[in-house]
């Protein structure tokens, strides 16, 4: 779906399917760079990161074997609360194991803190994150993200795997939601 198909829906088009495509390459490059030659389990988190994690391991050269969590934040509408459900666990032993979390976007932060303290925990050997986009709250925070694509305006964006309830996710480009959407 492109943005015109949505038009009235969105205000601003941030990233159009170029741009991303061009930072997906980007992010991959560094990656490739920092890993090579190891064995790198790539974890997506459902359902925001299928996007990412879909043209992000195309990007990389080399084996990136993938595996997948769903988490639910516990917390009222838009805001999440740090405390964590998981609704899907990985299939996969990481005791040993380097993990790259790929993410959609980060907003204060809780969600991923919680993910890298519980993948740590299962005696990983190390655990960083890739996130495409990155809001100003988290980026305040001391959370390590190894590979940001954009800092971004604290502002609701739907696309590129981004979701206002459950909608947008197959929208090419990424883009902020008109308030009338969800108001
Ligand atoms: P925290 O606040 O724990 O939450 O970093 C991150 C999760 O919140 C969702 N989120 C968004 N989803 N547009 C979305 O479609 C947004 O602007 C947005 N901000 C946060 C998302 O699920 C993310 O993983
Ligand atoms: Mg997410």
């Amino acid at each position: 779906m492109k943005a015109e198909d949505v038009q009235g829906d969105l205000t601003e088009v941030l990233f159009s399917k170029e741009e991303i495509e061009a930072k997906i390459a980007e992010l991959a490059a560094a990656v490739d760079a920092d890993y090579q030659g190891r064995d790198v389990l790539l974890v997506g988190v459902l359902k925001g990161a299928v996007m990412v994690m879909a043209d992000l391991c195309r990007a990389l050269q080399g084996q990136y074997p993938m595996d997948w969590m769903a988490v639910s934040s516990y917390g009222s509408g838009t805001k999440s609360s740090g405390v964590v459900r998981i609704l899907k666990d990985l299939d996969t032993d990481l005791s040993g194991r380097d993990v790259l979390i790929v993410e959609d976007i980060i907003d204060s932060g809780l969600t991923l803190s919680w993910l890298r303290a519980n993948l740590e925990s299962r005696r990983a050997a190390s655990v960083e994150v890739c996130a495409l986009l990155r809001k100003p709250e988290a980026a305040k925070t001391s959370i390590d993200v190894k590979y940001v694509g954009w800092d971004i305006p604290n502002e609701f964006v739907v696309g590129y795997g981004l979701d206002y309830d459950e909608k947008y996710r197959n929208l090419d480009c990424i883009a902020t939601l008109a308030p009338h959407v969800y108001a």
